[in-house]
């Protein structure tokens, strides 16, 4: 890596990135560089500031000038689902879109990749859209808390846009019982009503489960815990954590907050956000690519680059 951050660039380097709106925090640029250096390609990925009232003029713009991709974060997964030609079923389920892959089609052939077509025989282009996000939430739980989610337990605090979102992919995952729990509770009755509508295996609760009751997850999907004097995203007199086994916050910065570290005393398996956001960049790269993902590269390199440590 020690050319990192960028990989040599020659006229026949391919271009990838993420349009954000700000930008400045993102590490998506640290994590996909050396991955996709690792994967022989030759491609960089960038990162840009763009105002949402320019947003369909840059992703043009990329398309011509043979971009493989692009990622979107805040605030334009929505605007991006109404810009693009396609949508893949991913985005269709969840409404939104922060990966966009640039397709041509030869005269004979399906859509492909346009970085994997000789541009002469390109007659046709087009922006698919794709949502990797919510297949990241429940990979990243189950995979960094080893648990299997189907017929558990789980408390979701916060029914924002990440909470709605985690909430709808866990009543997929079939999780037996989910208790939905955010200071507007206005949010979690609408989320009850499409679950209980569309994903019936899945008992939906509105507020804490039952005193003593146990419960095989605690989720924080509210942003309370990224600044320090932030209060805690659950009320300790209405949630034991002593009778939760897992607890998971979507915040990685800090890499442990108040609540993960009163979970951690309280005997609960850990983990914090930083694997959501590895994943729907696996994911991404494997869209654009076709290819497998050496995820333990993307790993350390978003570990190096968060916590200035590899893991
Ligand atoms: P995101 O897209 O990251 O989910 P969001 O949609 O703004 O961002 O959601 C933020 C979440 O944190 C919401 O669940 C929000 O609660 P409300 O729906 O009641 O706004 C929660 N949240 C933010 N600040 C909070 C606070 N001070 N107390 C309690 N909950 C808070």
């Amino acid at each position: 890596m020690s050319d990192y951050p960028f990989n040599r660039i020659k006229a026949t380097t391919r271009y990838c990135g993420v349009l954000g709106y700000p930008i400045k925090h993102s590490g998506s640029p640290a994590m996909h560089n050396p991955t996709m250096k690792a994967m022989g390609l030759d491609w960089n990925y960038l990162a840009f500031e763009v105002h949402p009232d320019h947003l369909r003029e840059v992703l043009v713009g990329a398309g011509r000038m043979g971009f493989v991709g692009m990622n979107l974060t805040v605030p334009h997964k929505l605007l991006a689902y109404e810009m693009v030609d396609h949508l893949d079923a991913s985005a269709e389920r969840w409404g939104a879109v922060n990966t966009i892959r640039f397709e041509g089609r030869t005269e004979s052939e399906d859509w492909e990749p346009i970085w994997k077509l000789e541009s002469t025989r390109v007659t046709e282009t087009r922006m698919s859209g794709y949502n990797t996000d919510a297949d990241a939430v429940v990979r990243a739980i189950s995979e960094e808390l080893s648990m299997d989610l189907a017929g558990k337990s789980v408390v979701l605090l916060g029914a924002g846009g990440a909470g709605k979102v985690a909430a709808l992919k866990l009543a997929d995952e079939k999780v037996g019982n989910l208790f939905l729990v955010n200071r507007t509770e206005s949010k979690c009755h609408e989320i009850k009503e499409v679950i209980d509508r569309e994903l019936e295996s899945t008992a939906t609760h509105i507020g804490y489960p039952d005193s003593g009751q146990p419960v095989d997850l605690v989720i924080n999907a509210t942003s309370l815990g990224l600044k320090n004097d932030d209060p805690l995203p659950f009320d300790p007199e209405k949630l034991d954590l002593r009778k939760a086994r897992h607890a998971y916050d979507m915040i990685y910065q800090p890499a442990t907050t108040r609540f993960l570290g009163l979970a951690s005393e309280a005997g609960c398996h850990v983990a914090n956000g930083l694997g959501m956001l590895l994943y729907q960049g696996v994911k991404a790269l494997e869209i654009w690519s076709e290819a497998d993902v050496p995820v333990d590269v993307m790993k350390s390199a978003l570990h190096q680059h968060i916590y200035q440590s590899e893991k």
